[in-house]
């Protein structure tokens, strides 16, 4: 299954009439109508609404709403409400608030917060989806099914330990399987009972937080069960759901790099990913689209939805900035760059009181129409019904992969040694900011993807190796293409057991470099790496030291007693290349390695040299080629055609090498000739 289909992007986002009388509503769909919103996220947080009582529900003002909205000729996403507990609930079955990590049984408050094995939560909001989509199944205004929202965190209370115990009694079989993958003869821990398990927690194997544990083993199969727990609550309202309506896709919103939750085993359970994007806004750009690709990859590459974005600004971090003007439309273009083919916000309407009173909204406390803010929501919707449906359903045509693996995220996170300062996300994000402003168009996949598609197959920090990985990625040099993998990678099995062979474990022959020593430093400690035609990066954190076995020297380290030896090696295998960056390169020596490597696959893009220029392709169902431009400077942007096109914004046409400029902040919507 795909996003819902419509005509054009659905624009709008979470709203919440049930906070506001009658009048409001009026004004809010005058609004509307004006900011050309025409799809609204319903009923997230209406559970004690819905359902006062244990036995009672009660639709009525869910009905108005819905209805309303059909009136006025928007379409819903249907919310089921299951992700904040009515109170009645909480009272009634204690055991439905998480233990936290601490051992504290929580009581009444907050949301996001209930025990994922609690069969009094399950069967409470199954029952919930069951009449939901019992009454809203075939509404004309239906477009979507919201499961639950932003599913995340841990429960270590005791129904999580005995579901935890059969989770394992599943993975592992039998004890001594168990003992052999969490390597329990280490500090005597051999178990001879299922029930002297555990879950892992401030209480039992950690020390100094969740990232702290004595045993890497039984942490990692906690997340995995955690992981699975959660989906085992979706499934059910999805179940619930199926069972009244076979047809409307179902999702729910993902927090792209989002480490708790491994969103790949999610991803075959959604009929479409959907995801909330908050990026730090002093992020680079990059960060945001690297979660948008994230997001994208777990449908193999079909479009998603954004969820949520703020127009304005967030409420819940310490500062919160506010959206310069034009940087609400950027962001929303960048979404649809990489493959969004919705356009939400949270929210519609600024709530009064609570947490989120100052959460930026489409419409302000004052319900006015001419702020900055709702001129510039109402331009966007302006430009996305002139964009009509160009670019729904388009697929981004990348050559380029990069590998994301949570298992290798949560693993590396955990261990003792080599260092504690390597952060995934950051070594992840510098590869893959290297190949975007290179102008490389990149899938983000997870390791059991197809290979075959792509030419070049960046796998920064792939910690853990499972399954045929390594020979699916020695397939793709032995017809030619190209595969970069970084420091501390073939380091753990699926188990995080070290492999018994010479590091980079089972990446060794494909990259052919043994690795016996590892020097890790703190950040102020740098070692130059000399890089071909004279290029010097600065290295830090982790530095292995190589010992060719096949492969060529790139670069090699200036100093300390190692220096002179490969610190970038290249391996030619059949007719590809396997490249290993044995530390942590600086972003200019990332960039130097990473266009290099593009260049062989002639995959540096023509704008690549306007750094602040991003370029996304997309491809329609109807084989049009579609690129998207990116100015994300506050300065103009004097841009050469590389070939004749079309902008679906303004209906200009540019000859190929004919000059033309983007705006500060600005975008173009070409369609290719
Ligand atoms: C999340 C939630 C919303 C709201 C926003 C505020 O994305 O899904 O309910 O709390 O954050 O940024
Ligand atoms: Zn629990």
């Amino acid at each position: 299954m795909t996003p819902p289909r419509t005509p054009k992007i659905p624009y709008g986002g979470d709203y919440n009439p049930e906070q506001w009388p009658q009048e409001v509503w009026d004004e809010d769909h005058r609004l509307f109508t004006e900011a050309g919103i025409d799809t609204l996220t319903v009923g997230v947080f209406s559970w004690a609404l819905t359902q006062p009582a244990e036995e009672t529900y009660d639709f009525t003002v869910l009905d108005r709403i819905v209805d309303r909205a059909a009136a006025e000729g928007r379409r819903v996403c249907i919310a089921t409400g299951t992700a904040a507990l009515p109170p009645w609930l909480a009272k009634r079955h204690p055991e439905v608030n998480r233990t936290d990590f601490e051992g504290r049984r929580h009581r009444y408050g907050q949301r996001h917060n209930f025990c994922p094995s609690s069969p009094a939560y399950k069967c409470a909001a199954a029952a919930l989806a069951d009449r939901l989509a019992e009454r809203y199944a075939g509404h004309s205004a239906l477009l979507a099914w919201h499961i639950n929202n932003e599913y995340g965190g841990a429960c270590y209370c005791d129904l999580c330990a005995d579901a935890f115990r059969t989770w394992l009694r599943d993975r592992h079989g039998t004890l001594d399987a168990l003992n052999d993958a969490w390597w329990t003869a280490f500090w005597s821990h051999r178990y001879t009972d299922w029930d002297q398990i555990e879950p892992p927690s401030a209480l039992t194997e950690h020390w100094r937080g969740p990232d702290h544990t004595a045993f890497q083993g039984i942490t990692l199969d906690y997340h995995r069960f955690t992981t699975d727990a959660l989906l085992g609550c979706f499934l059910a309202e999805k179940e619930a759901i199926r069972a009244h309506d076979p047809d409307t896709p179902v999702t729910t919103n993902f927090m792209g790099m989002f480490r708790p939750l491994d969103y790949h085993r999610w991803a075959p359970h959604l009929d479409f990913a959907s995801w909330d994007s908050y990026p730090p806004l002093d992020a680079p750009p990059t960060v945001a689209a690297l979660a948008h690709d994230l997001m994208r990859g777990l449908k193999d590459g079909a479009p998603f939805w954004l969820m949520e974005q703020t127009p304005s600004t967030t409420a819940c971090r310490d500062v919160n900035p506010l959206r310069r003007p034009g940087e609400l439309r950027l962001a929303t273009y960048q979404a649809i760059a990489h493959g969004a083919d919705a356009a939400l916000y949270f929210q519609m309407r600024a709530s009064r009181g609570a947490c989120e009173k100052y959460h930026g909204a489409v419409i302000g406390h004052a319900g006015r129409a001419d702020t900055r803010v709702f001129q510039e929501v109402a331009a966007v919707g302006e430009e996305l019904r002139i964009l009509g449906g160009a670019t729904l359903g388009a697929r981004t045509p990348a050559r380029t992969a990069l590998l994301f693996d949570w298992d290798s995220w949560w693993a590396l996170e955990m261990s003792d040694g080599p260092s504690r300062l390597v952060r995934y996300q950051e070594v992840v994000h510098a590869y893959y900011r290297a190949a975007r402003q290179a102008g490389a168009d990149v899938d983000v996949v997870p390791v059991t993807a197809r290979l075959t598609p792509y030419d070049v197959v960046l796998a920064p920090l792939l910690y853990m190796v499972k399954d045929d990985l390594a020979a699916r990625l020695e397939a793709v040099t032995a017809r030619g293409g190209t595969v970069l993998a970084t420091f501390l990678s073939g380091r753990v099995d699926a188990h995080d057991r070290a492999f018994l062979t010479d590091v980079p474990g089972p990446l060794a022959p494909l990259t052919g470099v043994r690795v016996d020593e590892w020097d890790a430093r703190r950040e102020e400690v740098v070692n130059p790496v000399h890089l071909d035609g004279g290029f010097t990066a600065d290295a830090r954190l982790v530095f292995e030291i190589v010992r060719p076995r096949g492969a060529e020297p790139v670069g090699t380290y200036g100093a300390d007693f190692y220096a002179g030896t490969p610190a970038v090696t290249r391996h030619r295998v059949g007719e590809g290349e396997a490249w290993y960056v044995a530390t942590a390169l600086d972003q200019p020596g990332v960039d130097h390695v990473v266009r290099r490597v593009l260049a062989r696959h002639g995959l540096v893009g023509p704008y690549a040299d306007h750094t602040a220029v991003e370029t996304a392709h997309r491809v329609a169902p109807d084989g049009t080629r579609l690129l998207l431009l990116l100015n994300h400077a506050p300065e103009p942007a004097h841009l050469t055609a590389h070939a004749p096109a079309t902008d679906l914004l303004t209906g200009e046409h540019t000859e190929r090498d004919e000059p033309f400029t983007l705006d500060p902040l600005g975008v173009a919507v070409l369609r290719l000739q």
